[in-house]
């Protein structure tokens, strides 16, 4: 994908013929959450996707600014700044694709859960608009805990009578962006001709890259504790940079980066073009209601998802270890909707 990035981006200059094709389609896109510390760059970058035709910056506060700046940019994009839930409605009018880093972000020595209670509302609330004046829109979350705030999402949607599975996804891509450069570091590739599948969900153990699966093939001699160290680090790669800034907050340019890939691809697909990521999404690759593995993107969404494929003991073990956290984090995420 950092390829199809890289492409994508060329693109800009060139203008490929089948790539001004899609370019062409009229597409609005909206960040919600976009003064913050992903908001930001992530509105930088979406600006400079071609595929996008009108960028809705949206915060509760501080988005006059970011769109003012945004939008000085020399791209397609019209860029705008909404601010507080007065505009929200119009920031959200008309989206095929709505980006959602909104919430607050871990401190040192707080785990994704310990964000619940802020989080698991504001996403809830965003969800609704965005159920309300954008039915049809493609969803991205960010906001943790993802593997809650999924089903929340969800949830709400459903109750809403607009719910539709192929379009909401959890943004794991990050754990696949860490996977790959540990994986290319470690052996000494090319992390442009790396690729690594992550499956699970977005948190501690329910984080599982799949070496065994990885692209190039992990040679066989590779030590066992090479893989797991691998394993940790991508796990822990959030908590890595949590503890890095000290109190000031957690990923957020990795995050960004990882963001505008994954929204790329959302865009491709709904632009008639392939793209498959790893991503959270409601599934029925396992007996868990969601769970993230390889998806097809598609003019809809989600068009097909992939099985998990074949692991090794070791990841066998992972995948039978993060289940009951999973499934609590799930569940927390639909009794928060039935009691809110
Ligand atoms: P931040 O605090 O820098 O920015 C969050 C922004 O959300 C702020 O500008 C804030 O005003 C805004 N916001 C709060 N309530 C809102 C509402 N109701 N409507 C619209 N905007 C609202 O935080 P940061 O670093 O940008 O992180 C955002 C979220 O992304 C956190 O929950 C964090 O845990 C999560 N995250 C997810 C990752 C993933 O891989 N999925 C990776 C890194 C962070």
């Amino acid at each position: 994908s950092a390829r199809v990035l890289a492409q994508t981006w060329k693109a800009v200059s060139e203008s490929a013929a089948e790539f001004s094709t899609r370019a062409g389609k009229e597409r609005k896109v909206a960040v919600l959450g976009a003064a913050g510390g992903i908001g930001q760059p992530l509105s930088l970058l979406m600006k400079m996707n071609p595929q996008v035709s009108q960028l809705s910056l949206y915060d509760v506060a501080g988005t006059r600014g970011v769109g003012a700046d945004v939008s000085h940019i020399n791209s397609r994009a019209q860029a705008k700044g909404f601010e507080g839930p007065d505009q929200l409605a119009d920031a959200l009018k008309g989206c095929d694709l709505v980006i959602i880093p909104a919430g607050v972000p871990r401190k040192p020595g707080m785990t994704r859960d310990d964000l619940f209670k802020i989080n698991a509302g504001i996403v809830k609330g965003l969800v609704e608009a965005c159920g309300k004046h954008c039915p049809g829109a493609i969803l991205n979350i960010i906001s943790n805990p993802v593997n809650s705030t999924v089903p929340i999402a969800a949830e709400a949607l459903r109750k809403m009578g607009v719910y539709d599975k192929r379009k909401l996804m959890g943004v794991t891509t990050l754990d696949v962006v860490r996977a790959k450069t540990f994986y290319a570091e470690k052996l000494g590739l090319d992390v442009s001709q790396v690729d690594v599948p992550v499956v699970g969900g977005h948190a501690g153990i329910t984080i599982l890259p799949l070496f065994s699966q990885a692209t190039p093939t992990m040679p066989s001699s590779t030590p066992a504790d090479v893989i797991d160290a691998l394993t940790k680090r991508t796990q822990d790669g959030g908590t890595e940079v949590v503890e890095a800034k000290a109190g000031k907050g957690s990923a957020t340019l990795s995050m960004a980066y990882a963001a505008a890939l994954f929204a790329d691809a959302c865009l491709r697909g709904m632009n008639g073009a392939t793209a498959t990521e790893c991503t959270y999404v409601e599934s029925e690759v396992t007996d868990l209601p969601f769970f993230a593995t390889k998806v097809k993107l598609g003019t809809e969404g989600v068009e097909t998802i992939h099985p998990i494929g074949s692991m090794s003991d070791y990841e066998k073990e992972a995948f039978a270890a993060m289940k009951p956290e999973l499934a609590a984090s799930i569940e927390k995420g639909f009794k928060f909707v039935r009691e809110n």
